[in-house]
């Protein structure tokens, strides 16, 4: 059984590339490498002992896309695909509206034109949605039914696309929609021979702290030290790759099996502090992180972490793997390939 993966050789696209495989789907890659590296998918030939098809293209081409399906026929897509970075959508909002939202719509468009050629067809589709739709959230655990908003650009696509998806639903009761909110997915897979790449300056914690560790970068700078938390630094769900892809193909799961529609968080359902997460990852590597205590980043929550008992209940999923497999996972890919996949 076909599942076509939008975006499927980034970063959560290729780890749930490898789930879907040994769940006994046959994943196929979508994606224009606009954030990502074509060796991608001879990793993931390594590890899993196939050659995973690639779609080399990019999801604004609607037309291509409905060929795409057509000669395909994948029984799920997950839509990963689209651009990620908060800063840079402040910046250059318009990159974000046109290719997070216009790449949305492009692929509902081309699901629907495809599925109106089948009787009785049900589009199912999975999609990569953030806990940045929570905003600031006035009490953690959050569940699923918080008040959304939005702080940038970036958060906003997230929110406009959940409510195309809700609209569509709503007026094609036969499409199957699942939409996952990812807390903050960190790690690499256990073989070290994929994980997180990001161009430039990491935005985000753990690849800084990888980055620092293995002598790339001097020290990290901890932005904010007088929150509300026990020891003062953000507090955040850090959820590992590999369990954020077995959520997919729980997800994939439920929905094949004729379910109705859900909106889920996934998350590990605990939070862990900014300086937590730096000592987890000297113990995981053996090596300082020599750290700076910077003012607070503009945006900021203080402390974000998931209550994902929805998921347990709807998906019989939970995350399983804590801080130290984390910091250990990420620090076997970052110290093997210190340049990522321009290493080799
Ligand atoms: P990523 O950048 O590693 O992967 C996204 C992939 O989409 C890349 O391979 C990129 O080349 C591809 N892509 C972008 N625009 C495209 C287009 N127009 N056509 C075809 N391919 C295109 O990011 P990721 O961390 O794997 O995130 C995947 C999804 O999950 C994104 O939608 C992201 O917003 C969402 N998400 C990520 C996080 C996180 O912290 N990583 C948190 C919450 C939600
Ligand atoms: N942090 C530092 N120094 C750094 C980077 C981060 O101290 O160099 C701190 C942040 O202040 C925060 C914590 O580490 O307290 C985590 O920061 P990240 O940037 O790793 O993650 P965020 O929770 O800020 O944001 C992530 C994604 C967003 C997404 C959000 C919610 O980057 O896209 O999770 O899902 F919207």
């Amino acid at each position: 059984m076909k599942i076509l993966l939008t975006g499927g050789a980034g970063y959560i696209g290729s780890h749930t590339a490898v789930a879907l495989v040994e769940a006994g789907f046959e994943p196929v890659v979508l994606d224009n490498f606009a954030n990502s590296h074509p060796l991608v998918l001879e990793r993931l030939a390594d590890i899993v002992g196939q050659q995973i098809p690639l779609e080399r293209g990019n999801v604004l081409d609607t037309p291509w896309l409905e060929d795409v399906l057509r000669r395909h026929q994948p029984a799920g897509v997950v839509h990963f695909a689209g651009d990620k970075a908060v800063g840079e959508s402040v910046a250059n909002p318009l990159k974000y509206f046109h290719n997070n939202i216009g790449g949305a719509v492009s692929l509902m468009r081309a699901m629907e034109t495809v599925a109106a050629e089948t009787p009785d067809a049900s589009p199912t589709l999975v999609f990569s949605s953030s806990a940045t739709v929570y905003g600031d959230p006035a009490s953690v655990p959050i569940t699923e039914d918080f008040p959304r908003s939005h702080t940038n650009p970036y958060g906003h696509t997230k929110l406009v696309i959940e409510d195309m998806l809700y609209a569509l639903h709503a007026a094609r009761p036969a499409w199957r929609v699942g939409v996952l909110r990812y807390f903050n997915p960190v790690g690499a897979h256990v073989s070290g021979l994929m994980g997180e790449d990001p161009a430039g300056i990491p935005n985000n914690l753990m690849p800084y702290v990888a980055q620092v560790a293995v002598g790339q970068r001097d020290h990290l700078n901890v932005f904010g030290n007088d929150y509300p938390t026990p020891d003062g630094t953000g507090v955040r769900d850090y959820i590992h790759v590999q369990d954020l892809a077995d959520g997919h193909v729980a997800a994939i799961k439920r929905l094949l099996g004729g379910s109705t529609s859900f909106t889920v968080n996934l998350g590990a359902g605990r939070g862990h502090s900014v300086l937590e997460l730096v000592s987890a990852f000297e113990r995981a590597s053996g090596r300082k992180v020599p750290y700076r205590i910077a003012p607070r980043r503009a945006g900021d929550v203080a402390q974000c972490w998931a209550d994902p008992g929805l998921a347990q209940r709807l998906l019989g999923w939970r995350a399983t793997r804590s801080l130290d497999d984390m910091c250990a996972d990420t620090w076997r890919w970052q110290s093997g390939n210190p340049n990522g996949y321009r290493s080799s």
